[in-house]
């Protein structure tokens, strides 16, 4: 799918660049430019520079760079086409409905939003219907002690018990039966368009960016299943998503609660926690964990009590601390989720709780302490060993030091003994890690390389020239004429980095266009770490003072004779392989 550029454009020049940025982080003026600490990569003092004026960003720290386009894709963690469209509805600008069918059922993006957007209307309406909605009103109200306020902030709803009702109030609206069928709000059967949520309540969710992505509805008794989820479809997919994300991204700088169930975020929310959310559910991706790193510095899992749960709590801080994630556990006790812990206890209680929280050590000491029997000595032995080889994965020699105190307590043993067994596994773990370290070195000796440009561990003399050239081309127009009339011997083949020649090709390519070059239109062409790099060299040019006509001319006749001579020597290579080839046939 395409935008036209003229969209593209109108998009990003209604977009105030420092407003936009200032939600993610606070910027300071330093002369013409705004710095900040940077929101893509950890650091104390700012590297990240906005230029206003020319609404481009970039990170002297981790070279990150580009657009206003490229800063929502990272920010928000979307691609090309929902950034553009993120920005315009922000912009208030409606999107152009001609050309964005998705590739899978052909049926716009756009259109199954909107009726996503038109059935929780739709949702939220019976519930709030004198008749329809009595039963299920007083299921979250009464049951689940949801507060009007609270039913309205997460603009739960209500599916009437009927296969048709949704259907036909869509259909009144426009809507296509395919096109419900793509969303996922009706099934077909026998040629038949059906409700797919019938007599539950609804839980809409809500992306990041404010759209309603899907639905999740839960049976207001034992029926099963307890819960039916939209599948995925092209504005949802499961594994990326977490519900009332939409709310905690702005609370939850210092930490976010990560639990199971809808409604225990809803009533975390309610008792005035708002930065928690929960999973679709299903289990914890990499790429939730990735997101928690956008948003927080810690999570905090609050799942079940039950065995299952703690189990995949484990499971979820493993997840977690593999993206450098700093993890905390609270396990409920008297309650067996935080949702009905709130509603026995308060929020107060919760809170407490909540600073109390143990870290990874503490948790999983509690449960592998629980799962002996410490009176009979092989058990007692076989809990050692395994808080032994728990203690031993911490570096820190003053956490050592505080488990080892701690498990001398529990266990009843002397510090001595436990401090020499962990001793014993750090030891034969340095030795397996000595072993690991030489394969990766020798791996990454093998493919060392730049990700986003291979080739320039090939060529790096030829790399760097590319890049001073391409900088003087980002950066000056007047250059790009030159290029385009042929007035100086530059073209693709110049070009020996994949990476470089395509750069080079989208920047000649858009020059000579009706539209003329303009940095977001490679949005579309690049991702956005490449999009930094083509950044980067442009600013690396704007440092420089002295970029005259000379300086473009001596580099690209540098990049020329690196090229020739790459290339002679390749053929002397070939040559001699050739003469090398020939002699042996004739010895043979
Ligand atoms: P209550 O049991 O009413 O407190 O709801 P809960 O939200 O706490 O649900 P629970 O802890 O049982 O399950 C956690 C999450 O797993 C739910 O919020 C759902 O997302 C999901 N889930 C639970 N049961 C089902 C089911 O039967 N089908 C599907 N697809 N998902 C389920
Ligand atoms: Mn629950």
């Amino acid at each position: 799918m395409r935008f036209p550029e003229t969209f593209i454009q109108e998009v990003v020049d209604r977009t105030d660049i420092e407003e936009l940025v200032s939600r993610y982080v606070t910027l300071k003026r330093s002369g013409s430019n705004l710095v900040a600490c940077c929101p893509f990569h950890s650091e104390k003092t700012p590297s990240f520079n906005v230029n206003p004026t020319k609404k481009m960003f970039f990170c002297f720290g981790c070279h990150a760079g580009g657009t206003v386009i490229t800063f929502v894709q990272k920010a928000e963690n979307l691609d090309f086409v929902d950034a553009v469209e993120f920005l315009a509805n922000r912009a208030g600008l409606p999107l152009p409905r001609e050309s964005e069918a998705t590739k899978e059922t052909g049926i716009p993006r756009r259109r199954i939003l909107d009726a996503n957007l038109e059935a929780a209307k739709f949702f939220r309406a019976c519930l709030f219907d004198e008749n329809l909605g009595k039963e299920a009103r007083a299921y979250l109200a009464g049951t689940r002690a949801l507060s009007e306020a609270t039913i309205k902030h997460f603009g739960l709803g209500f599916a009437p018990n009927s296969f048709h009702l949704l259907v036909d109030h869509m259909k009144e609206k426009g809507f296509r039966e395919d096109e419900l069928v793509a969303a996922c709000l009706a099934g077909q059967k026998n040629g038949r368009t059906y409700d797919y949520f019938r007599n539950r309540v609804i839980f809409p969710i809500i992306d990041p960016a404010g759209q309603v992505v899907a639905f999740g509805g839960r049976v207001m008794d034992d029926s099963k299943p307890k819960y039916l989820n939209s599948s995925d479809t092209p504005v949802f997919k499961k594994s990326r998503q977490l519900f009332a994300l939409n709310f905690a991204k702005n609370m939850s700088a210092e930490r976010m609660i990560l639990c199971e169930g809808y409604l225990d975020v809803i009533a975390l929310h309610q008792a005035g926690f708002e930065f928690a959310v929960a999973t679709l559910g299903t289990a914890i991706t990499p790429e939730h964990a990735r997101i928690f790193t956008k948003y927080t510095k810690r999570v905090i899992i609050s799942y079940d009590a039950d065995e299952a749960g703690q189990k995949a709590a484990e499971k979820a801080m493993r997840i977690l601390g593999d993206v450098g994630m700093e993890v905390r556990v609270l396990k409920v006790s008297g309650a067996k989720d935080p949702d009905e812990f709130i509603r026995k206890y308060g929020a107060d209680r919760f809170g407490r709780i909540l600073d109390e929280s143990k870290t990874g050590f503490d948790h999983k000491a509690d449960r592998i302490l629980s799962a002996y029997d410490l009176t009979v000595g092989v058990e007692q032995i076989r809990a050692t060993n395994e808080i032994c080889s728990l203690i031993a994965d911490y570096n820190s020699p003053v956490e050592r030091e505080v488990y080892i105190s701690d498990a001398s307590k529990r266990l009843g043993l002397s510090t001595d003994a436990l401090k020499g067994l962990v001793t014993q596994f750090r030891k034969k773990r340095a030795k397996e890690r000595a072993a690991e370290e030489t394969r990766e070195a020798q791996a990454t000796l093998k493919n060392f390389r730049d990700p986003i440009n291979p080739d320039a561990a090939r060529h790096f003399q030829a790399a760097a020239a590319e890049r001073a050239v391409l900088g003087l081309l980002l950066r000056y127009p007047e250059y790009r004429t030159i290029v385009e009339k042929g007035e100086i011997g530059l073209a693709e083949e110049s070009f020996l980095t994949e990476f470089h020649k395509r750069v080079f090709s989208a920047l000649m390519e858009l020059h000579k266009s009706e539209y003329g070059f303009r940095f977001e239109f490679l949005d579309e062409r690049f991702t956005p770490e490449e999009v930094g790099r083509i950044r980067q060299m442009e600013v690396e040019r704007e440092q420089l003072t002295n970029n005259g006509i000379d300086v473009f001319r001596s580099a690209v006749e540098a990049l020329n004779n690196i090229r020739e001579k790459e290339e002679s020597a390749g053929e002397d290579l070939s040559a001699s392989i050739e003469r090398l080839r020939k002699k042996s046939r004739k010895t043979t």
